[in-house]
């Protein structure tokens, strides 16, 4: 097996086309190499998790693909537009690519604000049901319709990082970036959370970095084992787990540690 797979042809529709390519990334920051010529490709629907040691590149592949990371090498396209020519630069892109942190970073404003702080003039007209829509994609409506105009800083913590989903739902990214969304949150929200995920990766391509192999297997469908900047192996999550194919992935699968 090559390590990098095409998931595209592993998909249950094989005639599923795919959303993000990436095709020999690499990053070097002053001098370090932070990716290593990675490649993968994800299909238009589904969850894949990306796993991996501490410093292995997870959070730096997911700033490259929403552009918060430049000057890297290679091509990422995403729904076949090269991000490095994005219509209206990285700006723009970001509004495509939905990237949700461990730490909720919510807005000092109330909780519809919050909502529609992203969206354009245009799209406000409709704000009212953006924040419905978004609110109940996230799991939160039931919890905070009655009081969307109170302080978003005044809700949980599990409520923050759903309320950050619905903020990059409202503006209909094309694909969403989780990095560790669960991560610090109490088994309430974070199942809460991840039935979210499974719900919204029907129509849209999820990729999610998480340490939780557990969680890994319950609501991924590919992943992708990424250590010291390279990708030791991708592929369809059962296989994975039934049968990697590198040493190191069974290493990581059974001790959570790499030797790579
Ligand atoms: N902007 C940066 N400048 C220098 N080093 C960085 C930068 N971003 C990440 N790194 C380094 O790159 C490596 C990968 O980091 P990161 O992507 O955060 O890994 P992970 O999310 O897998 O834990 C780490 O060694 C980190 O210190
Ligand atoms: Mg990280």
């Amino acid at each position: 097996m090559s390590s990098s797979v095409d998931f595209s042809e592993m998909s249950d529709d094989v005639s599923q086309p795919t959303s993000l390519v990436i095709e020999g990334l690499s990053l070097n920051v002053n001098g370090v190499d932070i990716l290593r010529d990675i490649s993968a490709v994800l299909p238009k629907r589904g969850i894949t998790t990306l796993i991996g040691p501490s410093g292995a590149g997870k959070s730096s592949l997911l700033r490259c693909i929403n552009g918060l990371q430049q000057g890297w090498q290679g091509r990422i396209l995403l729904d076949n537009q090269d991000l490095q020519e994005w219509p209206g630069g990285w700006d723009q892109l970001r509004r495509h690519v939905g990237l949700i942190a461990q730490k909720p970073c919510v807005f000092p404003v109330s909780i519809r604000d919050n909502v529609t702080f992203g969206l354009t003039q245009q799209q406000r007209r409709h704000g009212d049901l953006v924040v419905e829509q978004s609110l109940h994609q996230a799991a939160l409506w039931d919890e905070v319709k009655d009081r969307l105009n109170s302080p978003a800083v005044t809700l949980s913590l599990g409520q923050q990082q759903r309320l950050c989903i619905a903020r990059a739902l409202a503006v209909a990214p094309q694909l969403l970036l989780l990095d560790e969304p669960t991560a610090s949150l109490d088994p309430g929200s974070k199942q809460l959370i991840e039935e979210s995920m499974l719900l919204l990766a029907q129509q849209m391509p999820i990729l999610s970095v998480t340490h939780d192999l557990e969680q890994s297997k319950r609501i991924g469908n590919y992943i992708i084992f990424m250590c010291e900047g390279k990708l030791i192996e991708s592929g369809e999550m059962k296989s994975f787990f039934r049968q990697p194919q590198r040493l190191e992935s069974k290493e990581f699968i059974r001790w959570s540690v790499c030797d790579c």
